[in-house]
């Protein structure tokens, strides 16, 4: 039974307005089924970003949201503040009563099936726990080989598509500057965090842009490693075209990713535009961009990243991985 005043300044009416407004509890409703940015939230009522954004506000000033901030973007969910109260028990008596609106459950089923296409939102939204999804490949080999390819002491080397920072951190000590790049803010963040417990003495630059137009001036990188991020991209060609440019004559560039697999799950869960990549694919694009003396080598480790709830363990223990390597040919 409600306890509330029935008379006086006390009577809970703004409470009342808000979860009285049709748009607002398809809001609720949507953000108790799945947390989404506010531009998922637009798409999957059909509104306007700044209609939502209005009616969030509202939500907000009873404390009906839960949010979180990951790089530029905002994840809301539902997330009643106080968990007894007034709005908590008036909330759980409405949403027994309420069907879901079939318009927003279709939209949010294509918001949903659109995160697997890659992009920056998609990576901050799983920047936070990255590290414990892959934890074994966070552990493994795979990046300290890639590196050990590029040693020469006092140079500038990149870690592009450097997400959370496991090739960097294999850097550090070993090269004057490392410059990571990501498309991820949230990514870039946790890298700055984990770079700056040992640098070891290298200067961490850490800048936002993407693979494939890189901010990076021409024949800056005396090194360079992208691993586990071609994968990600529509094609390896226009990656190497730009790893190409930025490294200076002589210089090497090496490349780590998986062989084809058919684990579909690593779309969804961690963005994976195609299973796998053949290393054949990756050093024909490797020779098209102008690199020399490719060579490719399958790695003895293992990328083991945690199958979701109800799935199989991955075949093998692992998902067997590679390196492709090339150097720019000197002037
Ligand atoms: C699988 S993580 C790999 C991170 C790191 N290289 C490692 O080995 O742990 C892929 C990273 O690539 C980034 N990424 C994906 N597409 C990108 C693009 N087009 N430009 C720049 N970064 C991109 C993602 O944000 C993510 O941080």
């Amino acid at each position: 039974m409600l306890k509330v005043p029935a008379t006086g300044q006390d009577l809970p009416t703004t409470l009342l307005k808000a979860l009285g407004d049709p748009i607002r509890l398809r809001i609720l409703r949507l953000l108790d089924r799945e947390e989404l940015s506010v531009g998922e939230l637009s798409r999957a009522l059909a509104l306007s970003q700044s209609r939502v954004s209005n009616h969030l506000r509202v939500l907000r000033e009873h404390a009906l949201l839960a949010e979180r901030q990951a790089g530029t973007s905002t994840f809301l969910r539902l997330g009643i503040a106080d968990a007894d109260g007034l709005a908590a028990r008036l909330w759980a008596a409405l949403s027994a009563d309420l069907t879901d609106d079939p318009g927003d459950t279709e939209r949010l089923r294509q918001v949903i099936a659109e995160r697997r296409e890659v992009s920056p939102e998609f990576f901050d939204r799983v920047a936070g726990r990255w590290d414990t999804i892959g934890v074994e490949f966070a552990s493994g080999q795979a990046r300290q080989r890639a590196v050990a390819s590029l040693v020469s002491a006092g140079a500038i080397w990149g870690d592009l598509g450097c997400g959370t920072g496991y090739v960097a951190r294999a850097m550090l000590g070993l090269c004057e500057r490392v410059v990571c790049v990501d498309s991820s803010a949230g990514m870039l963040e946790q890298a700055r965090v984990r770079l700056a417990e040992h640098p070891g003495g290298t200067e961490v630059d850490l800048r936002l842009g993407e693979l494939d137009a890189l901010p990076i001036g021409d024949g800056e990188l005396d090194g360079a490693v992208a691993a586990m991020v071609l994968h990600h991209l529509p094609s390896p060609d226009g990656c190497l075209a730009e790893v190409f440019r930025v490294l200076r004559p002589g210089a090497t560039a090496v490349v780590v990713d998986l062989v084809p697999h058919g684990e579909g799950w690593l779309s969804t869960e961690l963005g994976d535009r195609h299973l796998g990549l053949d290393a054949r694919q990756v050093g024909a694009a490797f020779a098209a961009a102008g690199f020399v003396d490719v060579r490719m080598e399958a790695l003895d480790d293992r990328y083991r990243p945690q199958p979701p709830a109800g799935l199989p363990p991955l075949p093998g223990g692992g998902l067997p991985l590679y390196t492709v390597r090339g150097r720019k040919p000197r002037a």
